[in-house]
Order: structure tokens, then C-alpha cells, then sequence
């Protein structure tokens, strides 16, 4: 792809951020997923305990501001921030969460902190951090991913699910900026978790695993792929990104030899379609939906391996034809009318939530991987 063809897609996702970010500023709710590409449709509020999504907002204004630096980004970004703060220092806010805190802190607090040295944000996304590893199971040695952590007779206790890989940046963060070495010990002990139980000996992965009371593992489950023993797309493109940053905070060969085979496996199961299927082992007759979202996922983690000198010759090829595949008309809405940018992600199992649907994350990703293509900084993870 030429740099004229990628900036001209970053522009545009700019230009939807300059207006989404104030739109979300205003009526602050859940900005997630949406069928017609409205995100502002979406019911719930900001303090919902399923909100994970808000910061793929942020993160794209904070892209937006590094590349124009327009003021108008970071006014959006300093309007909000008391929600944010709420979110982590009002009491029922910081029970009632989940452990995508991680993301929700890393694309608004470690951002803005690192890019424009404002200290209440380093001291937000602390708190946060602190948030975040009273999620650790120390008899199972996991973050939990949801549900109170006071309520232990739910479905969600003993849970943990392999999107949290994306959460450790956070702690991997925190440990760097305060010297507390106990949040890089809490990454590094839900990381081997993580790669003890979730990643198969074929180099797939499961979405969710269960611990007994006693930390004992239980087994695989399932939330967001086909099946318990069925092969998530994103969840993947979760663990290759994941991984390879748990690599570069520790220096660990292991979690870069995951990232790599779960890398290598994604790439041999991708078709001439390019973008994956939202599961790689869906029933026989299943339609073959895309998931957009975990394409753009992937392209971030084939240059977290390139920056880290990691990259493989297929790798290269791969990341560019999936940049270029999510900027075609076929993916790519140049729409000013609608809010979201990429079309065709898969939310939930495929049965529920939404099919086909336009995703802040997948917006977010596909915006990074352009921005970092284009020499952008990418210093929050
Ligand atoms: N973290 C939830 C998802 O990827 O759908």
C-alpha cells in the first residue's frame, strides 16, 4: 500500500473521531458495537460493570491529536476524565468492574500521562492498576475476568478468558512507574496461567478457562467463540498481541514462542478472503461470517513482533494484506453519516449480541495499525 493510501484512511478515521469523541463526551454511555454503525444507540451507561469499550474512543482521539494536535482532542479527552476518575475511586464504581480496566485505563490514562506528562492521569491509571490486581486469584495465580468479587456464587467466579493478555500492559505499567514489583509478579503469574491452560498443544486457544475454589483448573470454556472446544478468531489475535508484549515488559522466550505459534497458526487458517472467520471451527453449513475486528487485532500484533525484531517472512506479507484488505470499500464505510469505520465484526457467539456489526475495538485497532504504518508512536501498551 502506498503512504498516500494509508494516510488518506487514517485521515478519515480522524475526521469520525473528531466527532465521535465529542458526541461520546456529551452522552457519556457505553460506546461499543452497533449493527448500523451508530454507536450512540447503545443502552448502557458508562458505569455499567460490562463496559470495555469506552477507550477505543479515547485511543482513537489520542491518535488523532498526536498526528494533527489539534486542541480539540485533548479537551474532548480532559471533559471527561471525571467519569473516568469515578470510575476507580467511587466506591460501588470500583467493585462493580471488570478486569478490562486494563484496556478502559491503558488507552485513556497511561495515553494521555506518557504523551503529555499530566500527572492526575498517571495517578488515575495507577489507581486503576491497583483496581485491577484485586482481581488476582492467588490460589489459581488469574486475574478473574467478571462479576464482583465479592459475589462468589455466580457463573462468572473462578472464570478467567484469554482477552485479559491485553490487560497486563497495565500492570507491566504500574510496576515500571511506581517500583512496586507486586504488579509485574500479578501479570507475570496470570501470563503462565494463560499459557498453561489456554493455549492448546495445536496452537489454538481456548476463550475462557475455569479454576475450582482451590485454584485447581477445571477446564476450557466458552463465551465468545462457537464452542468450548472450538477456535475464536479475535481471541486468538488477543493472545498474539497479548504475548508478544508480556515478551517485551519480561524478556520471556515463552510468551514469545506462544505469540508466535499462536501467530503461525492464525495466519495458516486465513483464506483468499483475507479477513478471518470469526471462528476457524464453526459446524458444518455455518455461514462463513468475517470478523473484521480480529483482522485488525492481528495486524497490530504482526508489528508489535516486527518492532521487537520478531517478525517471520510470511509476517510482513500478511500485515500488509490484511491493512489493505480492512481499507477496501468492502470493509472500509467512508460514510461522514456513519460513526463507525469498519464493517463486518462478529460480537459475542454468533447468536446472540450482534453479527456483521461495526466495533469500537476493531475502529480502534484498525486506526493504530495505520498510525503505527505511518510512523505514528504507540507507547501505551
Ligand atoms: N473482549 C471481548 C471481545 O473481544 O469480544
Amino acid at each position: 500500500m502506498t503512504e498516500e493510501t494509508l494516510k488518506s484512511a487514517f485521515d478519515l478515521c480522524v475526521s469520525k473521531t473528531r466527532l465521535n469523541i465529542e458526541a461520546m463526551v456529551d452522552h457519556p454511555t457505553t460506546w461499543a458495537f452497533a449493527q448500523n454503525g451508530d454507536y450512540a444507540a447503545w443502552p448502557e451507561g458508562f458505569f455499567e460493570i460490562g463496559n470495555w469499550t469506552n477507550s477505543f474512543f479515547t485511543g482513537m482521539a489520542v491518535l488523532s491529536w498526536l498526528d494533527t494536535k489539534e486542541p480539540h482532542f485533548l479537551k474532548q479527552l480532559e471533559r471527561i476524565e471525571p467519569f473516568y476518575n469515578a470510575k476507580v475511586n467511587v466506591a460501588i464504581h470500583a467493585v462493580e468492574t471488570m478486569h478490562d480496566i486494563g484496556f478502559l485505563y491503558s488507552l485513556y490514562s497511561v495515553a494521555l500521562y506518557k504523551n503529555t506528562g499530566d500527572k492526575r492521569q498517571r495517578a488515575l491509571g495507577l489507581r486503576a492498576a491497583e483496581v485491577l490486581v484485586g482481581r488476582f486469584v492467588p490460589e489459581g495465580n488469574y486475574i478473574r475476568a467478571w462479576g464482583r468479587m465479592d459475589e462468589p456464587d455466580t457463573d462468572y467466579a473462578g472464570l478467567a478468558i484469554i482477552d485479559c493478555m491485553m490487560n497486563l500492559p497495565l500492570l507491566f505499567w504500574a510496576a515500571e512507574e511506581t517500583g512496586d514489583a507486586r504488579f509485574r509478579e500479578i501479570a507475570i503469574r496470570h501470563a503462565d496461567t494463560t499459557l498453561a491452560n489456554f493455549v492448546r498443544a495445536d496452537d489454538s486457544v481456548y476463550h475462557s478457562f475455569r479454576f475450582n475454589a482451590d485454584g485447581s483448573p477445571k477446564g476450557g470454556d466458552n463465551y465468545c467463540g462457537r464452542g468450548i472446544e472450538s477456535h475464536w478468531a479475535r481471541g486468538t489475535t488477543w493472545a498474539m498481541y497479548g504475548f508478544a508484549m508480556a515478551y517485551r515488559y519480561t524478556g520471556d522466550e515463552r510468551y514469545l514462542d506462544a505469540s508466535l505459534r499462536v501467530t503461525r497458526k492464525f495466519l495458516s487458517l486465513l483464506d483468499d478472503e483475507v479477513v478471518p472467520v470469526w471462528d476457524f471451527r464453526l459446524n458444518p453449513g455455518e455461514p462463513l461470517l468475517r470478523d473484521s475486528s480480529a483482522a485488525a487485532v492481528a495486524a497490530c500484533a504482526l508489528q508489535e513482533l516486527e518492532a521487537l525484531g520478531k517478525s517471520e517472512d510470511a509476517f510482513g506479507v500478511a500485515k500488509d494484506n490484511l491493512i489493505a484488505r480492512l481499507c477496501s470499500e468492502d470493509y472500509l464505510n467512508a460514510d461522514p453519516a456513519v460513526r463507525g469505520l469498519l464493517r463486518d465484526a462478529e460480537v459475542g457467539d454468533g447468536v446472540g449480541k450482534a453479527r456483521s456489526a461495526y466495533t469500537s475495538w476493531g475502529d480502534y485497532y484498525f486506526m493504530e495499525a495505520l498510525g503505527r504504518e505511518l510512523g505514528l508512536a504507540v507507547n501505551w501498551w
